[in-house]
């Protein structure tokens, strides 16, 4: 099978969603044939970004990362799946004109249901006083103006988040095929 190489990329507050719409993406995709990778900011800032803090200057250098190796990805046909924060617009609009296959997925959650999740511990952190500069409270976070997929996370469950981005997955690979099939 012939794959069409796309980076869809999550953005959103930390809790909204990120992590698990898009490894839940990753499994059924995997499950069906496709290759797939996950770029996870928790992950790779354990690796190949782990010299980087969070001031903007270290989130956009993370995301100018990430947005490196996403694009040699999908230029090599694989779906790849980044799951980061990427607080800002100008970097995000950035790696999108780099990598051109891209979907910008805006994983919305509010601050204040990201807090009452709290999956890692990390806003009672910052209420404590150990963590400053977190996104959403005292660190910007942009929200994309025109992103492909909002996945609205207080008001649709994990399995229709889901299927709007496998639907839109497929999608492309099915126009792709097509247009490919036109050339001489
Ligand atoms: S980004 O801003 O550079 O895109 P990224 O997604 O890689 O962030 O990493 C965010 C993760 O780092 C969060 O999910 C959280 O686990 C952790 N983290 C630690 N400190 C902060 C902070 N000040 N703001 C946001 N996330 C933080």
């Amino acid at each position: 099978m012939e794959q069409y190489g796309v980076t869809v990329w999550f953005t959103g507050l930390s809790g909204a969603g990120k992590t698990t719409i898009s490894s839940e993406v990753a499994k059924i995709l995997r499950s069906q044939g496709y290759k797939v990778e996950i770029l996870d900011g928790d992950t790779i800032r354990k690796s190949l970004t782990k010299d980087l803090g969070f001031s903007r200057a270290d989130r956009d250098e993370n995301i100018r990362r990430i947005g490196f190796i996403a694009n040699l990805l999908t230029r090599n046909g694989i779906i790849v799946l980044v799951a980061a924060i990427s607080p800002y617009r100008q970097v995000r609009e950035e790696v999108r004109q780099t990598i051109g296959n891209f979907v910008e997925v805006y994983v919305n959650a509010s601050i204040e249901t990201c807090e009452k999740r709290d999956v890692k511990g990390l806003y009672k952190k910052f209420r404590a006083g150990e963590i400053k500069g977190f996104t959403g409270i005292d660190d910007p976070y942009e929200f994309p103006l025109n992103p492909e997929i909002e996945c609205q996370t207080e008001r649709e469950n994990l399995e229709q988040s889901v299927e709007k981005i496998i639907n839109k997955i497929k999608e492309l690979q099915v126009s792709n095929s097509l247009s490919l099939g036109c050339q001489p």
